[in-house]
């Protein structure tokens, strides 16, 4: 078993009976996903608010009572991966593109628990291109102002097109190098008018599960 499933499948374990849950986005999550379709036939009662069209599906076809986020009178747990985590629990998010949707149910959930395959794991956030989604008028112009906070930013492409993100935006993905000042540069960013939201997640990890290969699990 690779170590993304080691965590995904671990993570349901956090499931309980009457659970509303969030379900991320991703490789890894998708194992979590999957174990949840299992439980729910054997009987688990719970809903899902998906963070994406594609996990949406996924849920769908494997059974998983879904839930609208405007009729969730409360999320109580949510799941999701990463691209990037420091030694705070601090993360980088949105290489599957759906950090906007991932970010506003990581915040409405009391918990928000994190899994990731030990390749994840980072001393300083930055290695990873930091995704930020911004409205497609005047792109140029956010990407210029994004720019001069000291990144060189891509625009995320599909083939020859802009990748467009579950809300109809683009996605810059931002070459920082190393962020020093995770919580500054997420403000700074999300004040930039045409930026929706980056993928930096910042004090909003409450736990974490860590697949490591040859089969061993760290939470
Ligand atoms: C999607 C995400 C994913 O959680 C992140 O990209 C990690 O994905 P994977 O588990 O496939 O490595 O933020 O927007």
């Amino acid at each position: 078993m690779d170590a993304k499933q080691i965590a995904g499948e671990k993570a349901a374990e956090y499931v309980k009976d009457e659970m509303v849950v969030g379900l991320g986005t991703g490789s890894t999550v998708y194992w979590t996903i999957v174990k949840l379709g299992q439980l729910v036939k054997n009987g688990l009662k719970m809903k899902g608010v998906p963070t994406s069209t594609k996990t949406e599906e996924l849920a769908r076809s494997l059974g998983i009572p879904l839930i609208d986020i405007n009729n969730a009178k409360k999320i109580d747990l949510a799941i999701d991966g990463a691209d990037e985590v420091d030694a705070e629990f601090n993360l980088i998010k949105g290489g599957g593109g759906a950090l906007l949707r991932e970010k506003m149910i990581a915040s409405l959930a009391e918990r928000f628990l994190v899994v990731v395959d030990e390749t994840k794991c980072v001393k300083t956030l930055g290695s990873f291109p930091l995704p930020v989604e911004i409205v497609p008028f005047g792109w140029q112009m956010t990407r210029n102002r994004i720019d001069g906070l000291g990144c060189e930013s891509k625009l995320r492409t599909a083939g020859r097109a802009p990748y467009i993100t579950d809300n109809g935006n683009f996605i810059l993905d931002c070459g920082f190098d190393e962020i020093h000042d995770a919580n500054g540069l997420n403000l700074e960013l999300n004040r930039i008018p045409g930026v929706v939201e980056n993928g930096l997640f910042v004090n909003m990890t409450d736990a974490i599960v860590i697949g490591r290969n040859r089969g061993k699990v760290e939470e």
